[in-house]
């Protein structure tokens, strides 16, 4: 029996040695410890020995036993280590490389997104204009007609900065009180396009950010109907996703526009049949819009009946997911170099 167990742990070893991977490895200990192994069929002859006998090769399997289970504990930490170090330089980024080979960064998504944006609507003859990301209570509700306590402010979780009065300075929640700002800096007729950063109280998801970007329209001049709003929002969407995308307007409600709408395109990735995108609707919902509700001009002192205007305000990032089939708005900002690199 002796022989035998010498054999054993010999042979053992050299498996155990010779096992490449884990996978391979876990082979090896059901092979050599487990219960169709020899060890337990020898375990079971020990009851055929004579008491001393018995003691004594009980013994010497067990230490057998723990000496192959120790060997296979090292070879296990051998290999977890040689599979962690493989997996490390396979998934490294070497950044030192890139610069080494002289390649150049270039524009974030969103950046560029923004660029077009601003460059599609310059080719319209709009100009660009900008504003504060710390606004006031007045610029991002009272001005554009909700007055503190109504209940459309419950569209914008809004986030709170310690300043002044208690809840009179905010991080905006849209670009829209960048419309009074240009309203109240320029005499119409106003062309312009507000691109910026704002914030909500959101967790993040697929589909929610708490810090995303717009760009807000306005479009101020005598006599601009509904029909000059629907106008720019087609040329704009073919403009922007080419020729076979086409816009509609839904009636919606927003306090500072009158009548307003949502501003949906055919799903860019179905092209209006129906998929899992749109929600079998063919149509994807891209932001809001509407006429330049007459209270808006009253808190900037314009007289509407002598002014009348359009505004709409987008999601940039989202128009970047839809342009180029990204399914998660995170991924824009996971910052994973392996993805931006792909725009
Ligand atoms: N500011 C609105 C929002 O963020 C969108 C909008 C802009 C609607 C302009 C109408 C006109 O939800």
């Amino acid at each position: 029996m002796i022989d035998d167990l010498d054999r054993i742990e010999q042979q053992g070893r050299e498996r155990i040695a010779s096992a490449a991977t884990l996978d391979e490895l876990r082979g090896v200990e059901a092979a050599i410890l487990g219960k169709r192994s020899e060890l337990a069929t020898l375990k079971k002859c020990l009851a055929d020995l004579l008491p001393d006998e018995r003691r004594q090769a009980g013994q010497a399997l067990n230490a057998v036993r723990s000496r192959l289970a120790a060997a296979l504990a090292d070879r296990r930490h051998e290999l977890e280590d040689r599979e962690r170090a493989e997996r490390f330089s396979a998934e490294r980024l070497d950044l030192t490389e890139l610069t080494e080979r002289r390649r150049r960064g270039h524009l974030h998504l969103v950046t560029q997104t923004r660029d077009r944006l601003e460059d599609l609507f310059i080719g319209m003859g709009f100009t660009v204009a900008e504003g504060p990301e710390v606004e006031t209570d007045w610029y991002n509700f009272e001005a554009l007609n909700i007055p503190p306590a109504h209940p459309a402010r419950g569209m914008w979780d809004t986030l709170y900065v310690e300043h002044g009065a208690e809840q009179s300075t905010l991080l905006r929640t849209h670009t829209s009180p960048v419309q009074i700002r240009v309203l109240q800096a320029q005499q119409p007729p106003i062309y312009s396009v507000m691109p910026g950063r704002v914030y909500r109280r959101d967790t993040p998801d697929a589909s929610h950010l708490p810090v995303f970007h717009q760009i807000e329209g306005l479009v101020v001049d005598r006599g601009i109907s509904m029909a000059h709003l629907a106008g720019t929002l087609e040329a704009f969407t073919s403009a922007y996703f080419g020729g076979s995308i086409h816009s509609r307007l839904r009636p919606s409600y927003f306090p500072f526009t009158e009548p307003s709408a949502e501003y949906d395109i055919n799903c860019i990735i179905c092209e209006g049949s129906g998929c899992r995108t749109c929600g079998q609707t063919g149509w994807l919902e891209l932001g809001g819009c509407g006429m330049v509700h007459p209270n808006v001009f009253a808190a900037v002192g314009l007289d509407p009946e002598e002014w009348t205007g359009f505004a709409f305000g987008f999601g940039i990032d989202r128009l970047a997911l839809m342009r180029h089939g990204i399914d998660d708005l995170r991924e824009l900002f996971t910052n994973d170099v392996r993805f931006l690199e792909q725009f």
